[in-house]
């Protein structure tokens, strides 16, 4: 059996309306900021729960954007953890800010209880990652953040639908960043990304920054780039949004058989705690493994496509080496990073492909 970390394939849905959509797109010309991006966005921001959603390239623009419209630039210094994709370090780096490591407590988010220890006079804000899914604390990062006075950007790009008491993350904070990419349960057929926000003039401001700063064809307010998203995939969006909570519900029932299946084998694969009144949506399903390597290639070897998210923290790439860190600086992500194993969980997997899975977990440690 093979069993596949994506299924794009599988996901093949609704193609023939989009193409329709497309076809009327064409026919109208409507390519750049179209009613369908608007349209799009207020979806996005209904399912948030919040009042603005901006359309744009990719999360990591999100990301960038969002900062910058929170008035981070060159001379601040931005606190994020260090076992997150590149790209939430990258959004920090293209603002001119200085990235600042914090480590992460035992749910792999940003531990809020090391938070003070790091903030200076140049702290001017804190992007929290919502990692695989899982919701960071954000009420007791908000309440820093509150004390010092420190913008919030969530790196909301893994979860969508996430939830904290019922409440959607990426309104938890100033603004929130989403990815549209492919492998995420709300895709567009490329790259995309949203930025949501309860702020007026901050949306005002990402509305600028994504259209060369322009306020009307010919008045630049402000240096901006060129990010808007599509109205091509926004008509991709348009078509699957509506799919998203049943997508994520779906991996959760995925990841709850995982959990049970693997149960048994706690000795050897355990899960982070899970938390009261969280919605983890499982982005990414991760299992912290004895033995990690040789599991992963055991499990590769009969067609479970195990991969590790992250294996090198960010604060020991090559490209942080002006940063100054080194190993030993963050020691649970560093330790995590040699245990964490991520296992298929994806919504169109079927109860026999994961059941193989936990099979395959469990002949590897009965050996
Ligand atoms: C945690 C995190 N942040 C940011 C991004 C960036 O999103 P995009 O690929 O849409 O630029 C991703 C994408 O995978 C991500 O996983």
């Amino acid at each position: 059996m093979r069993v596949a970390f994506s299924y794009l394939d599988r996901q093949f849905t609704e193609v023939e309306a989009i193409i329709a959509d497309i076809r009327g797109l064409v026919a109208s010309g409507d390519y750049t900021l179209g009613a369908a991006l608007s349209q799009f966005e207020e979806r996005v921001a209904k399912l948030v729960g919040v009042r603005h959603a901006i359309g744009v390239n990719s999360g990591t623009d999100a990301l960038m954007l969002a900062l910058q419209a929170s008035g981070v630039g060159p001379g601040d210094e931005v606190l994020m953890a260090p076992n997150t994709f590149i790209a939430t370090l990258g959004a920090i780096v293209a603002t001119g800010a200085r990235p600042v490591f914090v480590d992460v407590d035992e749910q792999h988010t940003l531990d809020p209880a090391r938070l003070p220890a790091a903030i200076t006079a140049r702290t001017r804000a804190i992007v929290p990652v919502h990692l695989w899914g899982n919701p960071a604390d954000m009420h007791a990062i908000g309440a820093i953040a509150e004390r010092h006075r420190l913008a919030v950007v969530e790196d909301a790009c893994q979860a969508l639908t996430a939830a904290i008491d019922g409440r959607a993350v990426g309104g938890f904070g100033d603004a929130g960043a989403f990815s549209l990419h492919p492998l995420k349960p709300l895709n567009v057929w490329g790259d995309g990304g949203v930025i949501v926000t309860d702020s007026d003039a901050l949306a005002a401001q990402v509305r600028l920054r994504r259209n060369h700063g322009l306020r009307d064809r010919d008045t630049v307010e402000l240096f901006g780039v060129n990010s808007r998203l599509d109205t091509l995939q926004a008509i991709v969006g348009n078509h699957l949004i509506d799919r998203v909570t049943a997508i994520t519900d779906k991996r959760i029932e995925h990841a709850r058989r995982l959990d049970a299946g693997l149960a048994p084998l706690r000795e050897f694969v355990r899960t982070a705690p899970r938390r009261q009144g969280v919605r983890h949506v499982y982005q990414i399903y991760v299992v912290r493994a004895r033995q990690r390597d040789q599991l992963q290639r055991f499990l590769v070897e009969r067609g479970v496509e195990a991969k590790i998210h992250y294996p090198v923290p960010l604060h020991l790439q090559p490209a942080s080496r002006a940063l100054g860190y080194a190993r030993g600086d963050f020691p649970a992500c560093e330790t995590e990073a040699d245990e964490i194993l991520t296992l298929p969980a994806h919504q169109d997997l079927t109860e026999a492909e994961l059941d193989y899975v936990v099979e395959q977990v469990g002949r590897f440690y009965r050996r």
